[in-house]
């Protein structure tokens, strides 16, 4: 009898991921608490206000991760609470982060820290962000001061979460702070975070030389949307999910890689977008790299979209789409993107995956299926050592609000009451036994049984 179980890898880590000022609350010294007070920024006018609670009692989250049998948490320390005015340290705020980190490990819970997730403190917002080279001086002398107090209690860390992403929201499309459309802004902004990342990445070795630091990847994968009976697909599609492509990953992946000279890296990227070089000692500077994996998207040639690279979405034929526009649930993507971010030769962490889905009837499948494909991975030998699903309980959704509800657990921001979904006991017991079993399809997917279990 073959066995009939996926197992996982005896040390791989099962975790969930968070960011500060979606969970923590009360956070007033940033550009998202000053944007949420603007009208018509926020999904239905909504706050984060007290988020999930986390500055006062994250640690009965930390429980629940536990009691859900995960080993690993990802959280962002925030910046604008550490460095409240340039140069003006709050070791208080260093202390709480401290006693929440400890509180992980006496958890046997492995933190990864990010160290700048979306938010920026006021004073940096107010004097043009991340659009001055400053910045990157700035970013290091704060990454530093976490170094020093936190070093004890954590050796992952990721440096700056999404850089394509917090680019393209809040330069290009402006549904972010600062809500700017303008592509030039927007490689600044790209090329002075990844080169802070650099830079953040020698800092925390001189502190840490055992530090594993990395960065987390928004892979999101454009592919054409009409077929051609010659070229495959249509070649204006092609063009344009390529432009689309070349600004959202490959500019990062190729900048990542020392643009030119990385080894093994496929001719397509000797791009050197945006003018990015082995100049800027981006070469060597991540021991692992982040896959944030969500959807893909179907792009179409449209003369008139000329904001988006001249492509617009289209629906997949059959494509079963999430809640609140967010894209179709494509689990095969997330081995497509394994695949591409293994040619840096690294480790890989999956630290992000999940989808918005209030009433839960979609996560167990999506989630099983994502799992799948990542064991399937694991089988061809691609170096995956973890995956963060996002989120574990209910937060704040930036532009979204609270309308898009990630949670294995699910979140009342205004009681703070928490009740798991049913996802929440699925992932516990693939986390416990470090599998898929016949008996986990069978109890929370039966009509995936067939589907990846033939027979
Ligand atoms: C990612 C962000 C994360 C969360 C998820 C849904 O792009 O990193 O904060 O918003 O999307």
């Amino acid at each position: 009898m073959p066995d009939a179980t996926f197992h996982f890898p005896p040390d791989f880590l099962w975790g969930a991921a968070t960011a500060s000022h979606q969970v923590e609350g009360h956070n007033t010294n940033n550009q998202w608490w000053a944007w949420e007070q603007l009208p018509g920024r926020i999904a239905q006018g909504h706050k984060s206000g007290r988020a999930c609670d986390w500055w006062e009692n994250a640690e009965a989250d930390f429980d629940r991760a536990l009691a859900m049998n995960l080993r690993t948490l990802r959280l962002s320390i925030e910046w604008s609470r550490v460095e409240v005015e340039p140069g003006k340290i709050d070791t208080s705020a260093l202390d709480r982060y401290r006693h929440m980190l400890r509180g992980l490990r006496e958890r046997g819970i492995e933190p990864m820290v990010t160290l700048h997730h979306f938010t920026d403190p006021m004073w940096l917002s107010e004097s043009g962000g991340w659009t001055s080279p400053d910045v990157i001086a700035y970013f290091v002398r704060y990454v530093e001061q976490v170094l020093e107090a936190l070093r004890d209690y954590a050796t992952l860390w990721c440096t700056i979460n999404e850089p394509n992403v917090y680019a393209t929201s809040g330069y290009v499309l402006g549904s972010f702070p600062p809500g700017v459309r303008n592509p030039g802004t927007a490689a600044t902004i790209l090329r002075h975070m990844l080169r802070a990342h650099a830079s953040a990445y020698r800092a925390i070795h001189n502190l840490q030389p055992e530090a594993q630091v990395g960065l987390a990847h928004n892979l999101r994968l454009f592919d054409p949307a009409r077929p051609n009976r010659v070229m495959g697909s249509d070649p204006r599609d092609r063009a344009v999910a390529w432009i689309q492509d070349l600004w959202f990953n490959q500019t990062t992946l190729a900048a990542l890689g020392g643009a030119f000279i990385a080894p093994g890296i496929r001719p397509t990227w000797w791009l050197p977008p945006l003018g990015f070089g082995p100049a800027f000692g981006m070469r060597k500077t991540l021991d692992w790299i982040g896959l944030n994996y969500y959807t893909r998207d179907r792009v179409m040639f449209d003369r008139r979209a000329a904001d988006t690279g001249y492509g617009v979405q289209c629906r997949t034929e059959g494509a079963e789409p999430m809640d609140g526009g967010y894209g179709e649930v494509y689990p095969e993507g997330i081995i497509r993107a394994i695949k591409r971010l293994s040619r840096f030769g690294l480790p890989i962490h999956i630290t992000e995956n999940g989808i918005p889905d209030n009433d839960d009837s979609q996560r167990p499948r999506a989630l099983m299926l994502h799992l799948h494909q990542i064991w399937r991975a694991l089988q061809d030998n691609y170096p995956v050592m973890s995956y963060y699903h996002w989120t574990l309980v209910d937060n704040f959704e930036w532009a979204e609000g609270w309308t898009a509800p990630f949670g294995l657990v699910e979140l009342d921001p205004e009681t703070q009451t928490r009740r798991p979904r049913p996802s929440a006991d699925l992932y516990a017991a693939v986390a416990r036994g470090n599998a898929i079993t016949p008996e986990l399809l069978n109890a929370y997917t039966p009509e995936l049984r067939q589907k990846l279990l033939p027979g």
